[in-house]
């Protein structure tokens, strides 16, 4: 495993509480932390998962999943990202999971990201942008995207956990998260976008190859 995912998932430990409710992420970087919390983490009440591959391992645990529409708000979000800039504004969706995420993330009081040092970039788009798009707006949003100045991918695979689609977005250059993000979700056909502008992160774990972890407040 990536020593610096291992550090950043570490270090998430001290943020949880005893008891806890989490919200939590998808990907490799949480896939260590949900092992590290199972192995030597505190107890917690439960968790809610933002794609079924979390929820299955959050069970293979013996962590209880829980419903977001029985718990409520939640006391913190932790989730892993695809790039993060110095606003801790995001780029999301590399596991297609984002639109479960983007709802988590909001329905949470604070949002801790867990990174190593290769996702973080002054501006965000050398990634490309994940979109989620009901099927059958797949053409006619991939056509505003090129009229937006990007060049939309078709992502091969399953479909979401929702039963959507993705479009990868190349070639964005983007320097007002706020304004792009906003700008894609208008597109009737568009779940929702793999920014997290609007709701950013509040803290970054930046794990590093030596094991250290940096930490950034916003
Ligand atoms: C999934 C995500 C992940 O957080 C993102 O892809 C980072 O994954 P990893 O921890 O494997 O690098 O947004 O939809």
């Amino acid at each position: 495993m990536h020593p610096g995912k291992q550090a950043a998932a570490l270090a998430a430990l001290e943020y949880v509480a005893n008891d806890a409710l989490l919200g939590v992420g998808t990907g490799s970087t949480v896939n260590v932390f949900i092992d590290t919390l199972a192995a030597r983490g505190p107890r917690i009440q439960g968790a809610v998962a933002s794609s079924e591959a979390t929820a299955e391992r959050l069970k293979s645990h013996g962590i209880d999943v829980l419903d977001l529409n029985m718990t409520g708000s939640l006391e913190l979000y932790i989730d892993g990202a695809d790039e993060v800039n110095p606003a801790l504004q995001l780029i999301k969706g590399g596991g297609g999971a984002l639109t479960r995420e983007k709802i988590i993330a909001a329905a949470s009081r604070e949002f801790l990201c867990i990174v190593d040092r290769s996702k973080q970039v002054e501006v965000l788009g050398d990634f490309p942008l994940p979109v989620e798009v009901i099927p059958m707006a797949r053409s006619f949003v991939a056509r505003e995207i090129v009229r937006m100045g990007a060049d939309p991918e078709y992502r091969e695979g399953p479909r979401t956990d929702n039963g959507n689609i993705i479009i990868d977005c190349y070639g964005f250059s983007i320097t007002d998260p706020l304004a792009l993000e906003a700008a894609l979700n208008a597109i009737p056909g568009v779940v929702t976008n793999g920014l997290f502008a609007a709701r950013a992160a509040d803290i970054l774990l930046v794990g590093l190859d030596d094991g250290k972890v940096e930490t950034i407040k916003r």
